[in-house]
């Protein structure tokens, strides 16, 4: 059997210039490294970086990210979030050599990036002319197909994360619902873990590499649960195997905090 394309998702990672900054109590720079160091033992193919890479939107928070990825040694392709400065990322993802495609074939999959942002915003929303090239590029591509983006499509049962997931999620729905090649959507921005089935497709959320949200809580709640990276295992005749991997590592947060 042909050996399956070995992907890595890393997402939110909120770094800092400073590596000694915290994130509610949290080094994200040292969380960051733990979580890569094991990502690097699972020998990804490829890397997905699904946003909020940094949280001061500093050059030196994306070169730190640049210096910790080498030790994967494989192609790295990217998407800001809302955290994001998106064009000091790209920027420093181009000095840095991560791949600039937001499509792009591999092992058998087509692969494609979108960017949810709406500069200024927390919140997400899909442009509706990003929506109709998507499915102009479906019906020109049968591979089995891998969509990433940095906000949720769905709830995951926290109003106040819910309010800011993609707000039009209809128009993604429309372009992909007469595509049953598209098998698997990524997702980040809730720090969480969540799996959403629709119409034969498989959506996931994805912790962060660094602070955890608690799942189900009505206002903002951290839940002390380790950060952690999501691998797939993609076969060219589109099966596919997921999932998520924890990291043992020293997280300190700040429990007292209401805000984020
Ligand atoms: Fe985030």
């Amino acid at each position: 059997m042909q050996r399956p394309l070995r992907v890595v998702q890393l997402t939110d990672t909120h770094l800092f210039a400073d590596p000694q900054q915290t994130l509610l109590g949290c080094r994200t720079w040292l969380t960051c490294q733990a979580v890569v160091t094991e990502a690097a033992a699972y020998c990804p193919d490829l890397v997905l970086l699904t946003g909020d890479l940094s949280q001061d939107e500093s050059a030196a928070s994306y070169q730190h990210l640049v210096n910790a990825l080498r030790s994967l040694d494989c192609p790295v392709y990217w998407l800001g979030g809302n955290h994001d400065a998106a064009s000091v990322l790209a920027e420093v993802a181009a000095t840095g050599g991560w791949r600039p495609e937001k499509r792009f074939v591999q092992g058998g999959w087509y692969f494609v990036l979108l960017d949810s942002t709406l500069p200024g915003q927390v919140g997400g929303w899909l442009q509706r002319a990003a929506m109709a090239e998507l499915t102009e590029e479906l019906t020109q591509h049968p591979e089995p197909t891998l969509i990433a983006m940095h906000h949720p499509l769905f709830p995951v049962g926290s109003p106040w994360l819910d309010d800011s997931r993609v707000g039009n999620p209809e128009v993604f729905w429309q372009a992909v619902d007469r595509h049953p090649q598209v098998r698997v959507v990524l997702c980040g921005h809730v720090h969480q873990e969540h799996t959403w089935q629709r119409c034969g497709v498989t959506y996931y959320s994805t912790p962060s590499t660094c602070i955890q949200f608690a799942a189900q809580a009505d206002t903002f709640t951290l839940d002390p649960a380790f950060p952690g990276f999501r691998w797939l295992e993609l076969l060219p005749d589109g099966r596919y195997t997921s999932g998520v991997v924890r990291v043992a590592c020293p997280v300190t947060v700040d429990q007292d905090a209401n805000g984020y």
